[in-house]
């Protein structure tokens, strides 16, 4: 990989400003998946054995707008510490004269978590005056956060105009993974694609389409082509200003494409919510679809088969927290986590 890393530079009595991505799930105020923090421990532990400090900056959640107790980091640093085996303090903001102030008095082997940055309006708009605060938190800056990467905000793009900037141990094993599978795939080459919106991700399913074989749409970027197709998707997320898009991908991708059949559908999104499968054509009126049901998986799994390389980007359902899940899509939701790379 031709960016630099944190190998590349000399972290001796530096203060290091990390971002990762600790948007981890929660409930009860506590983290259900401690997966994304476990992820960044490599690049923290090189830099504390480095001789440097670290303040890891990361956002939780979409809060809207100001500090808000449901979206603290506070549970996040708490599983980071019993990981690394040592304190992390909590600071009570990312920016500010009291966090300076913390991070001025820290000493190499110290590891500060900052609080969710999205606390900030700025920082979704990435406001260079808030990046440029963040940025004197530290002498360097590493970027470790993956899967925030797609977003320009203060905490990822701005403050990295700002500092010497290199990339963490994740992001440069996700590069390279990413890079093969860009610049020089093996085939069958198959994509899946998830997550809510297909705005987010437009240059990635025309980069993915250009080159994979097959391109499987889950999530709630499903819901977007099916209603493109002219189905009626009822209470299902479906955005409506990237319906024109998902149209002309339609007209471009053709059967490269793989759309889901039937699905998982209910009545709210809830865990005592009540649950049907159904073919996507005919979702009823209050309903909204969640997952996809098993003929698709059926679908996925003979698309699948035989695949060289698989690529997957975001989530296939939301279901996770309805208790009544018919078991056909246990099974989806089971196969989905085993990694894809
Ligand atoms: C994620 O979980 O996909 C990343 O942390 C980005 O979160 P966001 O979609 O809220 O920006």
């Amino acid at each position: 990989m031709n960016k630099k890393t944190v190998r590349d530079i000399d972290l001796k009595n530096k203060r290091v400003l990390m971002r990762v991505d600790f948007n981890v799930p929660m409930a009860d105020g506590k983290v259900t998946d401690d997966k994304r923090i476990r992820a960044a421990l490599p690049t923290i532990q090189y830099c504390l054995d480095q001789g440097a400090a670290v303040l890891l900056a990361s956002h939780l959640g979409r809060p809207k707008g100001g500090s808000d107790p449901e979206f603290s980091l506070r549970a996040a640093a708490e599983v980071l510490s019993s990981l690394l085996a040592r304190p992390v303090k909590m600071a009570p903001d990312c920016v500010g004269p009291e966090v300076e102030a913390m991070a001025k008095e820290l000493k190499p082997g110290e590891v500060i978590m900052l609080e969710n940055t999205r606390f900030h309006k700025g920082e979704e708009k990435n406001d260079l005056e808030l990046a440029k605060q963040m940025a004197a938190l530290g002498d360097v800056y590493v970027n470790d956060a993956f899967g925030s990467a797609h977003r320009a905000h203060s905490s990822t793009e701005g403050v990295a105009r700002f500092l010497p900037a290199v990339s963490g141990f994740l992001m440069e094993q996700e590069l390279e993974y990413l890079g093969k599978a860009v610049a020089n795939p093996e085939h069958p080459y198959i994509a899946i694609l998830g997550g809510a919106k297909i705005s987010d991700k437009i240059l990635v399913v025309e980069t993915l389409a250009a080159k994979c074989d097959r391109l499987i749409i889950g999530g709630g970027m499903a819901n977007t082509f099916l209603a493109a197709k002219g189905l009626n998707m009822q209470d299902s997320l479906v955005e409506a200003e990237s319906i024109e898009t998902a149209k002309s991908l339609l007209g471009k991708l053709g059967d490269k494409l793989v759309l889901p059949v039937d699905a998982v559908i209910a009545d709210k999104f809830d865990a005592d919510a009540n649950t049907q499968i159904i073919d996507v054509d005919k979702i009823p009126a209050g309903w909204r679809m969640l997952d996809v049901g098993p003929k698709t998986v059926e679908i996925y799994k003979s698309t699948l088969k035989g695949a060289k390389l698989i690529v997957w980007n975001g989530p296939g359902g939301r279901v996770q927290k309805c208790r009544s899940l018919p078991k056909a899509h246990l099974r989806w939701q089971n196969s989905s986590r085993s990694p894809a790379r």
